[in-house]
């Protein structure tokens, strides 16, 4: 079996961001736990190439990236025909510099292939603004750190950061010396969104052409969606000789997101013909793992997004809808069962045991232990006692609900709300304090009974935020449907800055999702997710300043 970053000539590799840049989209913050069963789910999707974080960024995202390089970095899987496959190649991003270089590799080299993936500014805006550093020393420190980096793995991905607005010719210069250091693929970046198809597919093409070594390296495609061109660039990319594509599920990232990992794999495969290339991706699992991202990260999906959102196979309109009951293939250019979506099912009744729960569960792509397994199941009997048809979809949300939870600092015990037409609405509240067990119960009043059941939790919980965000949504149709509650909080300014890999401020925003058939309940449960991540990620930033790591430590 051959290293999966070994590219097939008639292969695009797919390299997946979404633990990285994905997870720098405002809010979309993911704990270890809910990093590792995306990344699994990667794994099943058949990605080539996971990053799974920024090492350096803090102790806790060293500690992700290596659990993951350390399970879903070493365990085979099955590729689409069900042949067994190797794992994928988990990478790491480092900025040029050997710390960074050394926190990337300490957290990938469990796996069984390795990458480093680091990366410096070559645009005269960044270089002289951002780095201050001339274009000479810029050069120096490429060959210095990739033949570092290159010391330590023999899979070496180098990116010039902001490539899309760099002279050419320097960029030429640049890549060469990274290639005669040691990198094995060149990742290109569209960084802040700027170039048009054919500009960037330009780009690529004169890199291949007039960068000695270039044609015996990778070269890869990343493109931001700022204009709402990244899987366009991409794929005019992919037409002038790129062979890996780093993408993220549903698009998300910073600013307008990435380039869309179900887009360019849909484009590839539906306009084969035009393309002549291939992927390794498991179309039909295209579905569930999107579903999964949009479910930890908060981040929903829009009803109109292609392949994934809601609409993308719904035909609403009378004309439609008489086209495709004379012949579907009228108005839908791709079957929903390509990326996995079936009609909602009856998987389970009231009367199903723990194996065959199990069972199901393992079937959906969970692995889940003993307890987690026990508290799932509880939920599960509850709905369906609630609930005539208890579908899939009404399972993945439990198991997001109860078994990817933050680290508690609180935990909600009960929730009491009184409301109506003359009624302030006014709200109960118990929490339980996990480190002593104390329960806490307080009251509040407010404007409606979600705004008195958080002012109640507010009361016990002193972590000042601003709520930002509230959705409702069902989770399946029906009247007795599982209300989907996310919500997203930032932190007052004056405290909720840190900063990303390129050293850019970021509002500290943090999500939370809750499910019950009571959509206060759910709203509650929403809001003690969204604190509880903030909690945590106030301790994990006041643990690494305390052990020096405090310089620009969230991603
Ligand atoms: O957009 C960008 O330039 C990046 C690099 C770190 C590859 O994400
Ligand atoms: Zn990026």
């Amino acid at each position: 079996m051959t290293d999966p970053s070994v590219v097939a000539p008639d292969k695009v590799l797919i390299f997946d961001t979404t633990l990285r840049d994905g997870e720098q989209s405002p809010g979309a913050t993911l704990n270890t736990q809910e990093k590792l069963e995306i990344a699994r789910q990667l794994a099943r999707l058949g990605v080539d190439i996971i990053e799974a974080g920024f090492p350096a960024a803090s102790p806790g995202d060293l500690d992700a990236v290596k659990r993951i390089a350390s399970t879903v970095g070493v365990e085979p899987r099955l590729d689409r025909d069900g042949n067994p496959a190797e794992p994928p190649v988990i990478a790491g991003l480092a900025r040029a510099n050997k710390r960074d270089i050394d926190a990337a590799w300490e957290a990938v080299r469990p796996a069984k292939h390795p990458r480093i993936h680091t990366f410096l500014a070559t645009s005269s805006i960044h270089m002289e603004h951002k780095l201050k550093m001339t274009p000479d020393q810029v050069v120096e420190t490429v060959r210095e750190m990739v033949g570092y980096a290159r010391s330590l793995c023999d899979n070496i991905e180098f990116s010039p950061e902001d490539a899309g607005r760099s002279d050419p010719r320097f960029l030429y210069k640049v890549l060469s010396v990274a290639i005669a250091a040691g990198a094995t693929t060149l990742n290109i970046p569209d960084t802040v969104g700027y170039t048009t198809p054919e500009e960037f597919g330009r780009l690529i093409y004169n890199i291949r052409e007039n960068t000695p070594g270039a044609k015996n390296v990778v070269i890869s495609a990343h493109c931001h969606n700022d204009l709402g061109l990244a899987t366009a660039n991409t794929l005019a990319a992919v037409q002038s000789g790129a062979r890996q594509v780093e993408v993220t599920l549903n698009g998300i990232g910073e600013r307008a997101g990435n380039t869309s990992l179900e887009e360019v794999v849909m484009a590839l495969y539906v306009r084969q013909p035009v393309f002549e290339l291939d992927t390794n991706i498991v179309t039909q699992e295209i579905h569930r793992t999107s579903d999964m991202v949009s479910r930890y990260t908060g981040m929903v999906i829009q009803p109109n997004k292609a392949i994934v959102g809601a609409n993308a196979f719904a035909h609403e309109a009378g004309i439609h809808q008489d086209g495709m009951l004379k012949d579907k293939r009228t108005y839908e250019i791709m079957e929903a069962e390509t990326i996995g979506l079936s009609h909602s099912k009856l998987v389970l009744g009231k009367h199903s045991g723990r194996h065959a729960f199990r069972v199901q569960i393992e079937k959906m792509g969970y692995h889940l232990d003993n307890e987690e397994l026990d508290k799932v199941f509880g939920r599960f009997k509850d709905l369906a006692d609630k609930k005539k048809v208890v579908t899939d979809s009404d399972i993945e949300a439990l198991v997001g609900d109860e078994v990817f939870q933050p680290q508690e600092t609180w935990e909600l015990v009960n929730v009491q709300v009184q409301c109506g037409s003359n009624l302030i609405p006014t709200a109960v509240v118990t929490l339980r304090n996990t480190a002593t067990g104390q329960e806490v119960t307080e009251a509040g009043f407010g404007t409606g009974p979600v705004d008195a059941v958080y002012k109640g939790i507010n009361r016990i919980v002193q972590a000042p935020n601003v709520l930002t965000e509230f959705l409702v949504q069902a989770v399946t149709e029906g009247i007795d449907a599982n209300g989907d509650v996310t919500i997203r909080v930032a932190v007052p300014e004056s405290r909720g800055y840190s900063h990303t890999a390129q050293g850019r401020a970021r509002r500290r925003l943090f999500s939370g999702r809750g499910i019950d058939t009571d959509i206060i309940v759910a709203s509650a449960k929403a809001y003690m997710q969204a604190l509880n991540k903030l909690l945590a990620a106030q301790d994990e930033q006041a643990s690494a300043v305390a052990i020096g790591e405090g310089e620009t430590t969230q991603i």
